[in-house]
C-alpha cells in the first residue's frame, strides 16, 4: 500500500504545480478563505494536514469541482489533483471515487456562504457563490494561458534551430546529392565573401559572421520570448501582489524556456550529432552553436533562479521554500551549469584539454540527475526524458561504432617517423571498407600498462588511406603533443622503433570527400600534419591539382614523400616549402633529392600561393576554384584573409574557402 502511495506520488506529482488543473486550483484558493478550524489560510503541510480530515471542506471543495467543471473529464481531473494534494501534503490517501461521494453527499447539505463563514468555524458544506468564485477561475485560468504561452515561446526557440536545421539540410541535399546550386552565383559568391570570413572572440573558437547572424536573431528571439506578452490581469488571486505576480510569472517563463533549450544543447554537442550528416556542417560549427545555446540557456536559468530566490526571502522565510529538495536541487543545477560555461572558456579548456572534458562529460550527466529531482514534483518530464534519450542514443552510437564496425580491442603498430610525429597502422576492420570513405576521421582510446590512467581518453585523427600502401590497412599519422601523444611518445620501442598498444577505435566521423568535375579546379594549402586532412581529398582528384604544403622539419617530407610522388605521377603539381633552421645542413641535400622542394629561411608567403591558384584557375577558364587548408591557426587565418580578398563578384571564378582544421 505505502509503495503504492509512493508510486502514485511520483506518477501524478505535477498535481503539485498550480497550472495541473484550474478547476482544482480555483476550487482550492476559493474555498481556503474560510475558516475550517485549521487556524489559517495557507497552502502549506499543516493546513492540508487539518482540511484533509474535514468531511465539510472535502465535501465543499469536490462538489465546487462537480459543479464548476465543464465536462466530466474537467471534473475528474481535478478531483485526481485533489487526490494528490491530500496525498502528498496531507499523507491521505482518498480514492476518486470516495472524493466523488463526497461531492454527491455534499450537494444534501449545501449552504450559501456568507462573510461571517470566513470569520467564524464552518460546519457544513458550502455552495459556490459564482459571482465571487469568478475571479478565482479568471485567476487560474490566466495562470495557465501564461504558462502555456511560455511553453510555446520556448518551443519557438526550438523551431528556430529547426528551421536553420532543415534550410541546411535542403541546401546541402541539393549540393552533395543533386549536385545543382539553388542560389544564383553572384548572390553565392556575395554571400561567401561576406558572410563566411571568421570572426575571432576570444575564449571561443573562431566562427564564421554568417553564424553570428544567426545568434544575433537567436538572442533577439530569445529576449523577445522572455520579455513580452505577460496579459494576466489583477487582481489575480494565486498571487495577490503586483511584485509577487511578475515574479511569479518571469519564473514560469524563463525557466520553461531555459528547459526547452537544453535538448537543443545536448543534441548540439554531441559526438554523433544526427544534424552533422544531414547538415554537411562540421562538428565544429555544431560545437559554437552548442556553447552558445547554453550560453542562453544558462542565463535563462540565473533568471528564473534568481526570480524565485527573490521571491522566496520577500515572501519569507526563506527556509520554508528552501524545504523543498526541488528547490535546492534547481539551485544546484544552475550553479553546476555556470561552473560548465566557466571551464569552457578557450584558454582555460585548452590548458586542460582532457581534465576539461572529463568534468564536461560527468558534470552533463550530473545536469539530468539534478533536473529529474528539480522536476519530478513540478512537471516537464518531457524534457528531462528528451536528455536522457539524447545521452544513451549517443553512448550506444558510440559502442556500437567501437565493437560492431571496428572489432574493439585492436593490437596495433606505433613507430615513430620523425622524432614528433608517430605512424599508427590499423588494420582494416571486415566492413571497413564499406563504412569508411575518404576524409572521414576515427577517435582512438590508448591502452598501455604504462598509461593505463589514460584509457578514457578518446581522441580525434585524420584516417589515411593510402592508394601505395597495403589495401588491408589504414595509417593514422599522430603529432607528438603535452597529453597522451607526448605519453605514447616515451612508450620503449624494439630496434626498429616500433611498439604496439592496444587500442579501441570508434569511428566514422566526419564528412567524406567532395568529387570535383572538369571546370572545377583543386588548390590545397597545409601546414605540418595538417597535410594528412587534405591527402584523401587530392587521392580522389589528383588531376590538375595543386598542392602547397609548409614544413618546419624535413623529417614530415622523408616521412611523407612517398604518398606526394603519387600524387604527382597522378598529375597533382606538389611544391614543398622548408623553413631553414640555423643548425638544419642536411635541407639544402634535400633541395636536391626533392626536385619539388624550396628551402628559405622565411616562412612562405600565402598570399602569392592564393594569387596563383586564382590566376592559374582563371587562366584554365574554370568556374570554380575550391581552396582547402588545414594547418596552424595563423597559418591558416593569413590564407582565409588572402582568399576572401579575392572574391569578386565581377569575377567569373567562384571561389569556395574549405578550412579543414576541426578544431574546438
Ligand atoms: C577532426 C580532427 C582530426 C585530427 N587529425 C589529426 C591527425 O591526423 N594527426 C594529428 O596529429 N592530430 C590530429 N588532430 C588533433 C589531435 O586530435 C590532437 O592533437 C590530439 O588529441 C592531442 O592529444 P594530446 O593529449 O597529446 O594533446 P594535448 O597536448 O593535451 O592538447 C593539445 C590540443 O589538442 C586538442 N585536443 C586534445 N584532446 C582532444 C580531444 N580528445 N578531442 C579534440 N581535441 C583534442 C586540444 O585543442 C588541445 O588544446 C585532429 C583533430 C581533429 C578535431
Ligand atoms: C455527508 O455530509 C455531511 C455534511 O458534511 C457529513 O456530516 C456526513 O458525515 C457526510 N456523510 C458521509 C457518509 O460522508
Ligand atoms: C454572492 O455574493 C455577493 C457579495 O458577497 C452577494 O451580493 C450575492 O447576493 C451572492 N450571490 C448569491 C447567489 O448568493
Amino acid at each position: 500500500m505505502k509503495v503504492w502511495a509512493v508510486f502514485l506520488m511520483l506518477y501524478t506529482a505535477s498535481a503539485l504545480v498550480v497550472i495541473d488543473s484550474a478547476l482544482a486550483s480555483s476550487c482550492l484558493y476559493y474555498f481556503k478563505e474560510f475558516d475550517w478550524g485549521c487556524g489559517g489560510t495557507g497552502q502549506g503541510h499543516k493546513m492540508y494536514m487539518c482540511r484533509c480530515f474535514n468531511v465539510d471542506w472535502l465535501g465543499s471543495v469536490s462538489n465546487c469541482m462537480a459543479t464548476q467543471g465543464k465536462n466530466q473529464k474537467e471534473v475528474t481531473h481535478a478531483w485526481k489533483h485533489l487526490r494528490t494534494r491530500c496525498l502528498q501534503k496531507a499523507h491521505v490517501d482518498y480514492s476518486v471515487a470516495q472524493i466523488e461521494g463526497w461531492s454527491t453527499n455534499a450537494s444534501k447539505y449545501l449552504q450559501a456562504p456568507t462573510a461571517a463563514d470566513k470569520k467564524k468555524l464552518v460546519t457544513h458544506p458550502l455552495s459556490v457563490n459564482s459571482t465571487n468564485y469568478a475571479v478565482y477561475r479568471r485567476s487560474f485560468n490566466e495562470i495557465n494561458h501564461h504558462v502555456f504561452k511560455s511553453q510555446w515561446f520556448g518551443w519557438g526557440l526550438v523551431l528556430y534551430c529547426g528551421a536553420v536545421i532543415a534550410i541546411f539540410t535542403v541546401l546541402n541535399f541539393f549540393k552533395r546529392v543533386l549536385k545543382v546550386s539553388v542560389v544564383p552565383r553572384s548572390l553565392s559568391t556575395l554571400f561567401l565573401k561576406y558572410m563566411m570570413p571568421d570572426i575571432k572572440v576570444p575564449g571561443f573558437t573562431p566562427f564564421t559572421r554568417f553564424d553570428l547572424l544567426l545568434m544575433v536573431l537567436f538572442t533577439i528571439q530569445a529576449v523577445i520570448s522572455t520579455a513580452v506578452s505577460y496579459t494576466v490581469q489583477l487582481p489575480n488571486m494565486y498571487m495577490k501582489g503586483r511584485w509577487f505576480l511578475t515574479m511569479d510569472l518571469i519564473g514560469y517563463r524563463s525557466g520553461i524556456i531555459a528547459f526547452s533549450l537544453m535538448p537543443v544543447v545536448y543534441i548540439f554537442g554531441l559526438r554523433n550529432n544526427p544534424f552533422c550528416f544531414l547538415t554537411g556542417l562540421p562538428q565544429t560549427t555544431f560545437i559554437t552553436y552548442h556553447k552558445f545555446v547554453a550560453i542562453i540557456m544558462a542565463i535563462e536559468a540565473m533568471i528564473h533562479t534568481s526570480v524565485w530566490t527573490a521571491y522566496a526571502i520577500k515572501a519569507g522565510p526563506y527556509s520554508v521554500w528552501s524545504a523543498d529538495a526541488y528547490w535546492n536541487w534547481g539551485i544546484v543545477g544552475t550553479v553546476l551549469v555556470y561552473i560548465m560555461l566557466f571551464q569552457s572558456i578557450g584558454f582555460i579548456r585548452n590548458f586542460m584539454y582532457e581534465l576539461f572534458l572529463a568534468i564536461h562529460k560527468i558534470f552533463g550527466w550530473l545536469f539530468i540527475v539534478l533536473m529529474w529531482y528539480h522536476c519530478i514534483s513540478l512537471g516537464w518530464m518531457g524534457w528531462v526524458y528528451s536528455i536522457i534519450a539524447i545521452t544513451v542514443y549517443d553512448r550506444i552510437i558510440r559502442c556500437w561504432k567501437i565493437f560492431a564496425l571496428n572489432r574493439g580491442f585492436t593490437r596495433v603498430k606505433f613507430n615513430f617517423i620523425s622524432e614528433n610525429t608517430l605512424a599508427i597502422t590499423i588494420p582494416k576492420s571486415d566492413v571497413y571498407d564499406s563504412v569508411y570513405k575518404p576524409g572521414h576521421h576515427l577517435y582512438l582510446n590508448f591502452f598501455h600498462t604504462s598509461i593505463w590512467y589514460k584509457c578514457f581518453q578518446s581522441h580525434p585523427f585524420s584516417v589515411v588511406s593510402s592508394p601505395i600502401q597495403s589495401q588491408d590497412e589504414v595509417t593514422v599519422y599522430m603529432r607528438v603533443k603535452k597529453g597522451v601523444s607526448k605519453c605514447l611518445s616515451k612508450i620503449p620501442t624494439d630496434e626498429k622503433g616500433n611498439f604496439e598498444v592496444w587500442l579501441l577505435i570508434e569511428g566514422p566521423y566526419g564528412h567524406s570527400v567532395q568529387t570535383f568535375n572538369e571546370k572545377e579546379s583543386l588548390v590545397g594549402m597545409a601546414g605540418g600534419l595538417g597535410l594528412c586532412s587534405l591527402l584523401p581529398t587530392f587521392y580522389r582528384n589528383p588531376k590538375n591539382s595543386i598542392l602547397f604544403w609548409a614544413i618546419n622539419k624535413i623529417d614530415d617530407l622523408e616521412a611523407l614523400h612517398m604518398e606526394l610522388d603519387y600524387l604527382i605521377a597522378q598529375g597533382t603539381d606538389v611544391r614543398v616549402f622548408l623553413k631553414r633552421s640555423d643548425c638544419d645542413e642536411s635541407s639544402s641535400f634535400a633541395e636536391e633529392k626533392y626536385k619539388y622542394l624550396s628551402v628559405s629561411n622565411s616562412r612562405p608567403d600565402v598570399n602569392s600561393w592564393v594569387e596563383e591558384a586564382h590566376a592559374l584557375a582563371s587562366a584554365m577558364g574554370k568556374t570554380d576554384l575550391h581552396i582547402l587548408t588545414c594547418g596552424p591557426g595563423l597559418m591558416d587565418s593569413d590564407i582565409s584573409a588572402s582568399v576572401y580578398q579575392h572574391m569578386s563578384l565581377k569575377d567569373d571564378l567562384a571561389i569556395h574557402f574549405c578550412p579543414k582544421n576541426y578544431m574546438w
